[in-house]
């Protein structure tokens, strides 16, 4: 008999309904991050911002999960589009740019509701100026992806679809 899980992690056999809904994701780009491929492309690479969401939305097809992206440069708005997932979403993969180094706001949104976060970055912080090596949401994040460019998304992806589907983190 195949097996297959729903986004909840539930196993469903054959001929069983859908009960669940699909899990759904949260991706929020912080400040700068609408510039993707023309800001210091030797830094962040040459992948546009919109292709990579586009590309989160397909994969996410693929693993079984809905994806909304939001990118604001504005950190009120980062943390209302945080409040206003609670009770709606399943998980937020953020990468609250230079957010990252100095929002506690950001920090407490994210603090504030039970929903678990991957960190993302394209660039790997820790090779760069000391400044960025600080994150105010490192020690709330389940896992922190950085250095690997767009491909850094997708991966944080694959992550949230494992941990949804009941995978445990070690
Ligand atoms: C960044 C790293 C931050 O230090 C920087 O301010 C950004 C992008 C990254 O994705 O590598 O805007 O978060």
């Amino acid at each position: 008999m195949t097996r297959e899980k729903d986004a909840s992690g539930r196993g469903r056999g054959d001929g069983e309904a859908k009960s669940e809904r699909a899990s759904r994701v949260l991706v929020i780009h912080g400040p700068n991050l609408n510039l993707l491929g023309e800001r210091e492309p030797e830094v962040y690479g040459r992948t546009r911002l919109r292709d990579i969401d586009r590309e989160l939305k397909r994969l996410g097809r693929e693993l079984a999960l809905v994806v909304d992206s939001f990118q604001s440069n504005s950190e009120g708005a980062i943390v209302d589009r945080i409040q206003k997932a609670r009770n709606r979403s399943d998980l937020i993969l953020v990468n609250p740019g230079a957010y990252t180094h100095t929002s506690i706001a950001i920090r407490d949104a994210l603090a504030a509701i039970a929903v678990p976060v991957i960190e993302v970055h394209l660039s790997n912080v820790y090779r760069r100026e000391s400044f960025r090596h600080h994150s105010t949401i490192a020690d709330l994040a389940v896992g922190r992806i950085m250095g690997f460019g767009a491909e850094g998304y997708y991966l944080a992806l694959r992550a949230a679809a494992k941990l949804l589907s009941g995978v445990p983190a070690p």
